[in-house]
């Protein structure tokens, strides 16, 4: 399939695009800034959206290009509107001018106002600029078309830079790890990620999708358990508890995937089964 993909230098979108090619699809990878090999454009603009759809003629639009710092968003709610959602408007209108399917990746911080065990069709509540513009855009994903699919997920790891690698980092310089006892949301290892977005991919589904792992965990729980596979020093590791009164994350966002699981037949690893895979990069 011919794939053209956005936010393709990203953390997410490097490994990627790599994976997509690996299992036989034909990818058009886009960069905002250049990068060897990738298409450079700004996506807000209408006019070089409708040219790289009419020029490469993807069959599928996978969306990942987005401003992910949360406290930019907030800081700057315009340019997080004008990209987070502006982009997705853009895209939307020419996957449904030319007919062309759209998966985009969205976030469980569409929730967060309350706490509670999110199912796909549940309504967002989220409580950020950045979850609003993820919310927005998949409101107007599924009023304008009807080839396309929503993936939620959430806390990636399986990348340099990732949770693991800074508590691995840390640990193995026998400095402390301070880590959020009261942060709670669903790691997702970016390999059952990937499989799972094939899979959508391959099958042609429809609809709001949990790409999550399988368990919801603190910080601080996540931290203990990367100490533990890769038999480092746990006792190194203090909880603390965020004041949300200055950190804008919402506390606790969980998202079910049991529907996702069930209708895609793929179950996620738990952390613990995952986290060897990381071991090439976290230590
Ligand atoms: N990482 C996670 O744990 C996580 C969790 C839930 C959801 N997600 C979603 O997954 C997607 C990828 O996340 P990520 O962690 O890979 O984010 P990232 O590293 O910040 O990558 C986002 C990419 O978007 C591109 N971009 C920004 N503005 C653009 C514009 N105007 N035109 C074209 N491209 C633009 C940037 O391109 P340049 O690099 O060229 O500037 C950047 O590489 C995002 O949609 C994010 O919301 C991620």
């Amino acid at each position: 399939m011919r794939i053209l993909v956005t936010g393709a230098a990203g953390m997410v979108g490097k490994h990627l695009i790599r994976y997509l090619c690996q299992v036989g699809h034909q990818v058009i990878p886009v960069a905002f800034v250049k990068h060897e090999n990738m298409i450079c454009a700004d996506l807000r603009d209408e006019a070089t959206v409708f040219h790289l759809v009419k020029m490469y003629a993807p069959d599928l639009i996978l969306h990942l290009a987005a401003l992910t710092n949360l406290s930019f968003c907030e800081e700057n709610k315009e340019a997080s509107h004008a990209t987070n959602y502006g982009i997705t408007e853009v895209l939307a209108r020419a996957c449904s001018e030319s007919e062309i399917r759209l998966l985009f990746l969205s976030s469980d911080y569409v929730f967060g106002k309350y706490d509670r065990v999110w199912q796909e069709e549940d309504i967002p509540c989220p409580t950020t600029q950045y979850g609003m513009d993820k919310a927005a855009s998949e409101s107007l994903i599924r009023d304008s078309l009807s080839n396309y699919a929503i993936v939620r997920t959430a806390q990636l790891y399986g990348f340099s830079g990732d949770f693991v690698s800074l508590v691995c980092d840390a640990l193995t310089a026998r400095q402390e790890f301070i880590a959020f006892a009261n942060l709670v949301n669903c790691p997702t290892w970016i390999g059952d990620l990937f499989a799972m977005l094939n899979k959508i991919i391959l099958r042609g589904d429809r609809g709001i999708f949990h790409c999550v792992g399988s368990e919801a965990l603190s910080r601080y729980q996540y931290a203990c358990e990367v100490a533990e596979v890769f038999a480092l020093d746990v006792s190194l590791i203090k909880a603390v508890n965020l004041d949300f009164l200055v950190d804008i994350r919402p506390p606790r966002v969980r998202l079910s995937g049991a529907y996702t699981y069930n209708s895609l037949e793929f179950y996620p690893g738990r952390l613990k089964d995952n986290l060897p895979f990381c071991s090439s990069y976290a230590i």
